[in-house]
């Protein structure tokens, strides 16, 4: 009696999944969305916005997680982290304030294999001088500014496009 074999599958641990996470990170006060200077950064609030950058993901085949802290350290340790994992595509980060004075935001995006997109909802260029200057944008791939909260929507399509082009 002959008995059927079923075709051996790979392990889980064998089928490696193309990279598919977006990991978009919010730096300070960027929580205050919708009541702060509405005049400056628009009335979405940070929910709205990351239920619809989670949604172009789903559009895109891609899964978008966000973040938002207040707290440099807790910056520096998540682009750690994403650096870790095998499923990030790469990071579409707004600094906030610490666009203009976090050097060690720079040195971890320098030190990590990441491609990381730098974003602001306003027109950084376009305000005070100190805004003008980013210490973190040196390490990013590119910076999109000026366009609200489509600024994100840009900076994932920016960072998908440049990931296709990469491989
Ligand atoms: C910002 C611009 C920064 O200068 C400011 O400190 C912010 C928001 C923007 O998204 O326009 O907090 O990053």
């Amino acid at each position: 009696m002959t008995r059927k074999v079923p075709p051996r599958l790979p392990t889980r641990a064998l089928v490696r999944r193309a990279a598919d996470v977006v990991l978009v990170i919010h730096g300070p006060n960027l929580n205050l969305l919708g009541t702060r200077e509405p005049e400056i950064y628009g009335s979405e609030t940070l929910p709205q916005i990351d239920a619809k950058l989670v949604a172009l993901g789903r559009e895109l085949g891609l899964t978008v997680e966000c973040l938002q802290s207040n707290h440099e350290g807790v910056i520096l340790d998540w682009l750690h982290a994403a650096a870790q994992r095998s499923d990030v595509l790469g990071v579409v980060l707004n600094p906030g304030a610490y666009t203009h004075t976090s050097l060690a935001i720079h040195d971890a995006i320098a030190g990590i294999s990441l491609p990381c997109v730098e974003v602001h909802l306003s027109n950084t260029a376009a305000r005070e001088d100190i805004r003008r200057r980013s210490l973190v944008a040196p390490a990013c791939i590119g910076t999109i500014a000026g366009f609200g909260a489509d600024s994100y929507v840009l900076g994932i399509r920016a960072l998908v496009g440049y990931r296709a082009r990469a491989s």
